[in-house]
């Protein structure tokens, strides 16, 4: 048996956007906007409004979390949503409402909190009004949009985070194209990154005015993190893979928790004319505002060669002028999602955060398997057969075991996700759940993982 340390979390991850629906809100976020404009960009054509509804049915909802061994729920709150005008921060009366009842029942369910700001979810009037976290005007909205957070619902959560995957929001708005507002603009990014840093530090900033005595609230930022391997022992893959990881891993851990962009990065910028704009006062607030603890989602990792430099000096600045993609023969994929699957980087992260960081607390915020028409796998019960999803998890958590054994620590896992959600611009095309939901009848089944799941926690390990 392998086991886990006393304490250890077992939990699910979602978010609003992607689990709540688009009941009466107020305001859209960017993604119900781009949805209404072009439907056809998302899978089956399928938007934000098909979800598992759990803006109505969240009391039904995490029960049935609960009976799949789920002690601890992320999710998000949306700021689309909480807040009516996002220059005074001023409140919904029926999103506050919700959510502290949202709160209360995981509460009263032995389910704990953990709550996350900003999961992709910018409101859309901010981004046609200031270009979203282009603009260090929105990064202080945000700041306010958190206080409120904090002040109404801090008294029963203990666990915060400021942000999902930024990372993501660079890739996904600003190189290429698959979340609103689809920009192809490698300057904008590295902006768009510092911004986000200042942010998550200005929130952070926030917390500690309201909790910083108070050692039993933390909070964090969610990475994705990617360990970079190099293809080759040849200096110019170490070198590309050394400026992968600089660009897709220590531009936000950096800051997070050692408060400052590391230098390397900071003069490869410098040098491309692309640098951030920054004053010294903003750089004191990240230096002074770092996290308690730090969520991460592991899902694959990236590997990489020396990049073809007659093609990349054609094009205009982007980060992967600097890095290739390398196939590496042999390794294992999940076809459906067309990402590796390599356990090992869960141990490698382990070892990095604890030589390299402090030996921060952290969490596994999400890891889990996407897989397309899981309904080839219903059997005569009716019930997902995801034995493939098991072995996933027991693939994963023996290397993150194997960390936290050799000192790493790492406080709890947060399999991606409860209850089958949609998923952005995939919509359902990959689901993750331990719970199946029938997004015609909204019949949720727990699925065979889910039943797994429920052991696991019980036992804490398997
Ligand atoms: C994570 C995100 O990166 O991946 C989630 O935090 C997302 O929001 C998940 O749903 C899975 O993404 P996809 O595109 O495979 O469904």
């Amino acid at each position: 048996m392998l086991e886990f340390p006393q304490n250890f979390v077992w939990g699910a991850a979602t978010s609003g956007p992607q689990s709540e629906g688009n009941f009466k809100k107020q305001h859209q976020n960017v993604f119900d906007y781009w949805y209404q404009q072009e439907p056809t960009a998302f899978y089956d054509g399928v938007g934000p409004d098909t979800t598992s509804n759990f803006f109505n049915d969240y009391k039904e909802d995490l029960l049935l979390m609960k009976k799949a061994g789920i002690k601890a729920l992320r999710t998000s709150i949306q700021w689309s949503r909480l807040i009516d005008d996002f220059e005074t921060a001023s409140l919904n009366a029926e999103a506050v409402s919700f959510y502290n009842d949202v709160i209360d029942t995981m509460l009263a369910n032995g389910i704990e909190p953990y709550i996350n700001l900003f999961h992709f979810d910018m409101p859309v009037e901010l981004q046609h009004k200031y270009g979203g976290f282009e603009s260090k005007h929105v990064v202080d909205l945000y700041a306010a949009f958190a206080r409120q957070c904090f002040k109404l619902f801090g008294d029963r959560v203990n666990n915060w985070f400021t942000f999902n995957e930024p990372k993501v929001i660079l890739d996904g708005a600003y190189l290429y194209k698959f979340h609103y507002p689809l920009k192809v603009n490698g300057p904008l990014s590295v902006q768009v990154a510092y911004n986000i840093n200042l942010a998550s530090a200005k929130a952070i900033l926030e917390f500690n005015k309201l909790y910083g005595s108070n050692k039993e609230k933390k909070i964090g930022i969610i990475l994705n993190l990617t360990p970079a391997y190099p293809a080759s022992e040849s200096e110019a893959d170490k070198k590309a893979a050394n400026i992968a990881e600089l660009w897709a891993n220590k531009m936000f851990l950096d800051p997070a928790i050692k408060g400052k962009f590391p230098e390397e990065l900071v003069v490869l910028l410098r040098e491309a004319k692309v640098l951030w704009d920054a004053t010294s006062l903003e750089l004191d607030i990240i230096k002074n505002n770092t996290i308690d603890n730090l969520g991460v989602n592991y899902y694959h990792p990236m590997r990489v060669q020396s990049p073809d430099i007659a093609a990349n000096s054609l094009q205009d600045w982007m980060p992967d002028i600097y890095f290739d993609d390398y196939e590496m023969p042999g390794r294992v994929m999940n076809v459906d999602k067309n990402w590796e699957i390599y356990p090992k980087s869960l141990y490698d992260i382990a070892i990095n955060i604890r030589d390299n960081y402090e030996n921060i607390d952290w969490f596994i915020s999400e890891n889990g398997m996407g897989v397309s028409n899981e309904e080839r796998f219903i059997d005569e019960t009716g019930i997902v057969q995801d034995d493939y999803r098991i072995d996933f998890m027991k693939n994963h958590l023996s290397e993150l075991q194997k960390g936290i054994s050799e000192g790493s620590h790492c406080q709890g896992y947060f399999t991606w996700t409860g209850i089958d959600c949609w998923s952005w611009k995939n919509a359902y095309r990959n689901r993750y759940g331990l719970i199946r939901n029938d997004i015609h009848t909204q019949v949720k089944t727990i699925k065979k993982s889910g039943y797994w799941f429920e052991k696991l926690s019980k036992r804490n390990g398997f």
